[in-house]
Protein backbone atom coordinates (compact mmCIF):
# COMPACT_ATOMS: atom_id res chain seq x y z
CA UNK A 1 0.00 0.00 0.00
CA UNK A 2 1.34 3.61 -0.88
CA UNK A 3 -0.13 6.56 0.92
CA UNK A 4 0.14 10.29 0.39
CA UNK A 5 2.71 11.68 1.93
CA UNK A 6 4.99 15.14 1.03
CA UNK A 7 7.58 16.93 2.92
CA UNK A 8 4.88 19.50 3.45
CA UNK A 9 1.99 17.13 4.19
CA UNK A 10 3.19 16.61 8.30
CA UNK A 11 2.88 20.21 10.16
CA UNK A 12 5.18 19.51 12.80
CA UNK A 13 3.69 19.58 16.07
CA UNK A 14 4.75 22.18 18.26
CA UNK A 15 7.15 20.85 20.49
CA UNK A 16 7.87 18.01 17.46
CA UNK A 17 11.56 19.86 16.96
CA UNK A 18 12.71 19.57 20.19
CA UNK A 19 11.18 15.99 20.35
CA UNK A 20 12.94 14.95 16.79
CA UNK A 21 16.53 15.75 18.75
CA UNK A 22 15.81 15.02 21.98
CA UNK A 23 18.05 11.75 22.19
CA UNK A 24 21.15 13.19 20.08
CA UNK A 25 23.97 14.38 22.31
CA UNK A 26 26.32 17.13 20.07
CA UNK A 27 24.71 18.97 17.56
CA UNK A 28 27.17 20.69 15.08
CA UNK A 29 26.20 22.97 12.34
CA UNK A 30 29.04 23.89 9.42
CA UNK A 31 28.85 27.22 8.29
CA UNK A 32 30.98 29.07 5.44
CA UNK A 33 29.91 32.78 4.39
CA UNK A 34 31.06 31.95 1.34
CA UNK A 35 30.30 29.41 -1.14
CA UNK A 36 32.41 26.61 -2.70
CA UNK A 37 35.40 26.45 0.35
CA UNK A 38 34.82 22.79 1.20
CA UNK A 39 32.09 23.45 3.75
CA UNK A 40 30.30 19.87 2.99
CA UNK A 41 33.68 18.37 2.46
CA UNK A 42 34.06 19.40 5.81
CA UNK A 43 30.36 18.79 7.40
CA UNK A 44 31.11 14.97 5.90
CA UNK A 45 34.57 14.73 6.95
CA UNK A 46 33.50 14.86 10.81
CA UNK A 47 30.24 12.74 10.32
CA UNK A 48 32.89 10.20 9.05
CA UNK A 49 35.67 10.77 11.35
CA UNK A 50 33.31 10.51 14.57
CA UNK A 51 31.81 7.41 12.73
CA UNK A 52 35.23 5.73 12.62
CA UNK A 53 35.42 6.10 16.72
CA UNK A 54 31.82 4.22 17.09
CA UNK A 55 29.86 7.12 17.74
CA UNK A 56 26.26 7.26 15.95
CA UNK A 57 26.63 9.99 13.87
CA UNK A 58 23.56 11.43 11.41
CA UNK A 59 23.95 14.20 8.84
CA UNK A 60 21.35 16.44 7.65
CA UNK A 61 22.08 18.10 4.35
CA UNK A 62 20.40 21.59 4.75
CA UNK A 63 21.52 22.37 1.43
CA UNK A 64 18.50 22.25 -0.50
CA UNK A 65 19.64 24.71 -3.73
CA UNK A 66 23.10 22.20 -3.63
CA UNK A 67 22.62 18.83 -2.00
CA UNK A 68 26.17 17.03 -1.88
CA UNK A 69 26.48 15.06 0.98
CA UNK A 70 24.92 12.05 -0.48
CA UNK A 71 27.65 11.80 -3.38
CA UNK A 72 30.33 12.30 -1.30
CA UNK A 73 28.94 9.27 0.95
CA UNK A 74 28.01 7.58 -2.41
CA UNK A 75 24.13 7.04 -1.39
CA UNK A 76 22.95 9.76 -3.85
CA UNK A 77 20.69 6.56 -5.14
CA UNK A 78 18.91 5.68 -2.15
CA UNK A 79 15.39 6.64 -1.32
CA UNK A 80 14.03 8.24 1.40
CA UNK A 81 10.99 6.99 3.15
CA UNK A 82 8.40 7.86 5.70
CA UNK A 83 7.18 6.01 8.58
CA UNK A 84 3.44 5.49 7.49
CA UNK A 85 2.42 5.25 11.12
CA UNK A 86 4.53 7.84 12.51
CA UNK A 87 4.60 10.26 9.65
CA UNK A 88 8.24 10.30 10.27
CA UNK A 89 11.07 10.40 7.81
CA UNK A 90 13.64 7.73 8.10
CA UNK A 91 16.89 8.45 7.04
CA UNK A 92 18.95 6.31 5.03
CA UNK A 93 21.91 4.50 6.15
CA UNK A 94 25.32 5.17 4.40
CA UNK A 95 28.68 4.04 5.31
CA UNK A 96 29.91 3.32 8.96
CA UNK A 97 26.03 3.56 9.86
CA UNK A 98 25.93 7.34 9.75
CA UNK A 99 22.35 8.67 9.32
CA UNK A 100 21.61 10.82 6.58
CA UNK A 101 19.27 13.05 5.29
CA UNK A 102 19.07 15.26 2.34
CA UNK A 103 16.56 17.09 0.03
CA UNK A 104 18.73 14.83 -3.06
CA UNK A 105 16.95 11.65 -2.09
CA UNK A 106 13.50 13.28 -2.99
CA UNK A 107 14.53 14.51 -6.15
CA UNK A 108 13.59 12.38 -9.66
CA UNK A 109 17.26 12.65 -10.80
CA UNK A 110 20.98 14.14 -10.22
CA UNK A 111 20.51 16.64 -12.37
CA UNK A 112 16.87 18.32 -10.85
CA UNK A 113 17.18 21.55 -10.00
CA UNK A 114 15.77 23.00 -6.81
CA UNK A 115 13.77 25.83 -7.69
CA UNK A 116 11.31 27.11 -4.30
CA UNK A 117 11.26 30.20 -3.62
CA UNK A 118 12.35 31.03 0.21
CA UNK A 119 9.30 30.40 1.97
CA UNK A 120 8.74 27.14 0.52
CA UNK A 121 12.20 26.32 1.29
CA UNK A 122 11.98 27.44 4.92
CA UNK A 123 9.28 25.03 5.19
CA UNK A 124 10.61 22.18 4.14
CA UNK A 125 14.09 22.86 6.07
CA UNK A 126 11.75 23.02 9.12
CA UNK A 127 9.68 20.27 8.37
CA UNK A 128 12.48 18.05 7.07
CA UNK A 129 14.24 18.93 10.73
CA UNK A 130 11.15 18.35 12.96
CA UNK A 131 10.31 15.14 10.65
CA UNK A 132 13.26 13.11 11.22
CA UNK A 133 13.48 9.63 13.15
CA UNK A 134 17.10 10.37 14.05
CA UNK A 135 16.52 8.06 17.06
CA UNK A 136 19.83 7.91 19.70
CA UNK A 137 23.03 9.89 18.01
CA UNK A 138 26.02 10.82 19.64
CA UNK A 139 26.60 13.15 17.11
CA UNK A 140 23.95 14.93 14.18
CA UNK A 141 26.16 17.67 12.08
CA UNK A 142 24.23 19.67 9.82
CA UNK A 143 25.18 21.14 6.30
CA UNK A 144 23.86 24.86 5.53
CA UNK A 145 23.58 25.98 2.05
CA UNK A 146 26.73 28.96 1.70
CA UNK A 147 25.95 32.50 2.86
CA UNK A 148 24.05 34.18 5.66
CA UNK A 149 20.85 34.49 3.99
CA UNK A 150 17.46 33.48 4.31
CA UNK A 151 18.57 29.48 4.03
CA UNK A 152 20.82 29.21 6.28
CA UNK A 153 19.05 31.17 8.93
CA UNK A 154 15.71 29.24 8.06
CA UNK A 155 17.94 25.86 9.03
CA UNK A 156 19.85 27.74 12.06
CA UNK A 157 16.57 29.47 13.62
CA UNK A 158 14.70 26.38 13.49
CA UNK A 159 17.26 24.33 15.45
CA UNK A 160 18.16 27.36 17.54
CA UNK A 161 18.67 26.73 20.83
CA UNK A 162 19.65 23.04 20.24
CA UNK A 163 22.69 23.31 18.43
CA UNK A 164 26.20 22.75 21.03
CA UNK A 165 28.51 24.66 18.29
CA UNK A 166 29.55 25.84 14.74
CA UNK A 167 32.33 24.92 12.67
CA UNK A 168 33.27 28.00 10.56
CA UNK A 169 34.98 26.88 7.12
CA UNK A 170 37.25 29.05 5.31
CA UNK A 171 40.03 28.74 2.75
CA UNK A 172 43.43 31.06 3.95
CA UNK A 173 42.84 33.84 1.57
CA UNK A 174 42.48 37.75 3.48
CA UNK A 175 39.85 38.07 0.85
CA UNK A 176 37.92 35.69 3.16
CA UNK A 177 38.68 37.72 6.46
CA UNK A 178 35.25 39.52 6.25
CA UNK A 179 33.26 37.02 5.37
CA UNK A 180 34.40 34.41 7.96
CA UNK A 181 33.64 37.07 10.65
CA UNK A 182 30.44 37.36 9.16
CA UNK A 183 29.96 33.60 9.73
CA UNK A 184 31.01 34.22 13.30
CA UNK A 185 29.06 37.25 13.68
CA UNK A 186 25.77 34.75 12.51
CA UNK A 187 26.93 31.99 14.83
CA UNK A 188 27.07 34.76 17.58
CA UNK A 189 23.96 36.50 16.89
CA UNK A 190 21.99 33.09 16.98
CA UNK A 191 23.77 32.18 20.41
CA UNK A 192 25.36 29.25 18.95
CA UNK A 193 28.65 28.68 20.41
CA UNK A 194 31.73 28.92 17.58
CA UNK A 195 33.62 25.47 18.06
CA UNK A 196 35.91 26.88 15.83
CA UNK A 197 37.43 27.75 12.44
CA UNK A 198 38.79 25.02 9.81
CA UNK A 199 41.19 26.60 7.18
CA UNK A 200 40.61 24.49 4.21
CA UNK A 201 42.98 24.27 1.22
CA UNK A 202 45.88 25.38 3.63
CA UNK A 203 48.46 24.26 1.10
CA UNK A 204 49.50 21.57 -1.37
CA UNK A 205 52.08 19.32 -1.26
CA UNK A 206 54.02 18.24 -4.31
CA UNK A 207 54.08 14.56 -4.93
CA UNK A 208 57.20 15.34 -7.09
CA UNK A 209 59.47 17.02 -4.97
CA UNK A 210 57.31 16.56 -1.24
CA UNK A 211 57.84 20.76 -1.25
CA UNK A 212 54.64 22.04 0.76
CA UNK A 213 53.33 25.20 -1.08
CA UNK A 214 50.87 27.78 0.10
CA UNK A 215 48.50 28.44 -2.68
CA UNK A 216 46.51 31.12 -1.01
CA UNK A 217 48.57 32.55 1.87
CA UNK A 218 49.91 31.13 5.13
CA UNK A 219 47.94 31.17 8.22
CA UNK A 220 45.03 33.39 7.27
CA UNK A 221 42.91 30.70 8.77
CA UNK A 222 44.70 30.96 12.24
CA UNK A 223 45.15 34.62 12.49
CA UNK A 224 40.99 35.09 11.40
CA UNK A 225 40.51 32.37 14.38
CA UNK A 226 42.54 34.23 16.33
CA UNK A 227 41.74 37.93 16.04
CA UNK A 228 38.14 36.94 16.56
CA UNK A 229 38.88 35.18 19.41
CA UNK A 230 37.88 31.73 18.69
CA UNK A 231 39.16 28.20 18.41
CA UNK A 232 41.37 27.14 15.46
CA UNK A 233 40.38 23.66 14.38
CA UNK A 234 43.19 22.89 12.18
CA UNK A 235 43.97 23.17 7.96
CA UNK A 236 43.41 20.68 5.65
CA UNK A 237 45.69 20.14 2.38
CA UNK A 238 44.40 20.51 -1.19
CA UNK A 239 44.61 16.62 -2.35
CA UNK A 240 43.66 15.29 -5.97
CA UNK A 241 42.91 12.18 -4.05
CA UNK A 242 40.84 13.31 -1.40
CA UNK A 243 38.96 15.66 -4.20
CA UNK A 244 38.38 11.69 -6.16
CA UNK A 245 37.65 9.85 -3.48
CA UNK A 246 35.01 12.36 -3.03
CA UNK A 247 33.31 12.41 -6.23
CA UNK A 248 33.22 8.63 -6.14
CA UNK A 249 31.67 8.13 -2.87
CA UNK A 250 34.31 6.61 -0.78
CA UNK A 251 34.87 9.36 1.58
CA UNK A 252 35.31 6.93 4.18
CA UNK A 253 37.85 4.65 2.56
CA UNK A 254 39.99 7.81 1.78
CA UNK A 255 40.29 8.86 5.47
CA UNK A 256 41.21 5.69 6.61
CA UNK A 257 44.12 5.67 4.89
CA UNK A 258 47.33 6.77 7.53
CA UNK A 259 48.01 9.90 4.82
CA UNK A 260 48.88 13.55 5.62
CA UNK A 261 45.70 14.82 4.13
CA UNK A 262 43.77 12.24 6.79
CA UNK A 263 45.23 12.80 9.40
CA UNK A 264 45.22 16.47 9.35
CA UNK A 265 41.21 15.77 9.14
CA UNK A 266 40.88 13.76 11.66
CA UNK A 267 42.81 16.16 13.95
CA UNK A 268 39.85 18.64 13.55
CA UNK A 269 37.44 15.24 14.67
CA UNK A 270 40.25 15.10 17.39
CA UNK A 271 39.84 18.69 18.45
CA UNK A 272 35.99 18.92 18.41
CA UNK A 273 36.24 15.48 20.36
CA UNK A 274 37.90 16.98 23.53
CA UNK A 275 36.07 20.08 23.10
CA UNK A 276 32.56 18.08 23.70
CA UNK A 277 33.87 15.49 25.65
CA UNK A 278 31.61 15.45 28.82
CA UNK A 279 28.35 15.72 25.81
CA UNK A 280 29.29 12.62 24.09
CA UNK A 281 30.08 10.54 27.28
CA UNK A 282 25.97 11.02 28.54
CA UNK A 283 24.02 8.08 29.19
CA UNK A 284 22.47 7.28 25.79
CA UNK A 285 18.45 7.29 26.45
CA UNK A 286 16.89 3.84 26.35
CA UNK A 287 16.48 1.73 23.02
CA UNK A 288 13.43 2.57 20.63
CA UNK A 289 11.41 0.39 18.51
CA UNK A 290 11.89 0.11 15.26
CA UNK A 291 9.08 1.78 12.31
CA UNK A 292 7.63 -0.77 10.45
CA UNK A 293 5.39 0.40 7.78
CA UNK A 294 6.94 2.87 5.00
CA UNK A 295 6.35 4.56 1.82
CA UNK A 296 7.70 6.75 -0.31
CA UNK A 297 8.64 10.53 0.62
CA UNK A 298 7.06 13.11 -2.01
CA UNK A 299 8.23 16.35 -3.38
CA UNK A 300 5.58 19.75 -3.01
CA UNK A 301 3.60 19.28 -6.13
CA UNK A 302 4.37 15.64 -6.92
CA UNK A 303 1.43 13.71 -7.84
CA UNK A 304 -0.22 11.61 -5.41
CA UNK A 305 -0.28 7.65 -5.49
CA UNK A 306 -3.38 6.08 -5.35
CA UNK A 307 -4.06 2.97 -3.21
CA UNK A 308 -2.05 -0.16 -4.84
N1 LIG B 1 41.11 20.02 0.51
C1 LIG B 1 40.62 19.65 -0.66
N2 LIG B 1 41.32 18.83 -1.49
C2 LIG B 1 40.83 18.47 -2.68
N3 LIG B 1 39.63 18.84 -3.14
C3 LIG B 1 38.88 19.64 -2.37
C4 LIG B 1 39.34 20.09 -1.09
N4 LIG B 1 38.38 20.89 -0.57
C5 LIG B 1 37.38 20.93 -1.46
N5 LIG B 1 37.67 20.19 -2.54
C6 LIG B 1 36.81 19.97 -3.70
O1 LIG B 1 36.18 21.21 -4.00
C7 LIG B 1 34.82 21.02 -4.32
C8 LIG B 1 33.94 21.86 -3.44
O2 LIG B 1 33.91 21.32 -2.12
P1 LIG B 1 32.56 21.32 -1.27
O3 LIG B 1 31.43 20.81 -2.07
O4 LIG B 1 32.85 20.68 0.03
O5 LIG B 1 32.39 22.91 -1.07
P2 LIG B 1 31.17 23.70 -0.43
O6 LIG B 1 31.75 24.82 0.35
O7 LIG B 1 30.26 22.78 0.29
O8 LIG B 1 30.46 24.24 -1.73
P3 LIG B 1 28.98 24.90 -1.82
O9 LIG B 1 29.15 26.30 -1.37
O10 LIG B 1 28.66 24.79 -3.28
O11 LIG B 1 28.07 24.10 -0.95
C9 LIG B 1 34.53 19.53 -4.21
O12 LIG B 1 34.52 18.97 -5.49
C10 LIG B 1 35.69 18.99 -3.39
O13 LIG B 1 36.03 17.70 -3.80
MG1 LIG C 1 28.24 22.34 -0.05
Amino acid sequence: MSVKVNIRGQAAAPGSLAHALKDVKLKLVTISGKGGVGKSLVTASIAVGFAMRGYKVGILDGDVYGPTIPKMLGVSDSTLYVDQKTGKIIPVVGPLGIKVVSIEFALPSDDTAVIWRAPLVNQALRDFIAQVEWGSLDVLVVDLPPGTGDAPLTIAQSLQGGLDGSVIVTIPTEISRRIVLKSIDFSRKLNIRVAGVVENMCCFKCPDNGKVYYIFGRDAGKKIAEAAGVPFLGGIPIDPEFSQHLDTGRLHEFLAKNNETAKAVLSIVNALEEMYKDKLSQQPPPKEEKPKRISLLKLPGEEEEGES
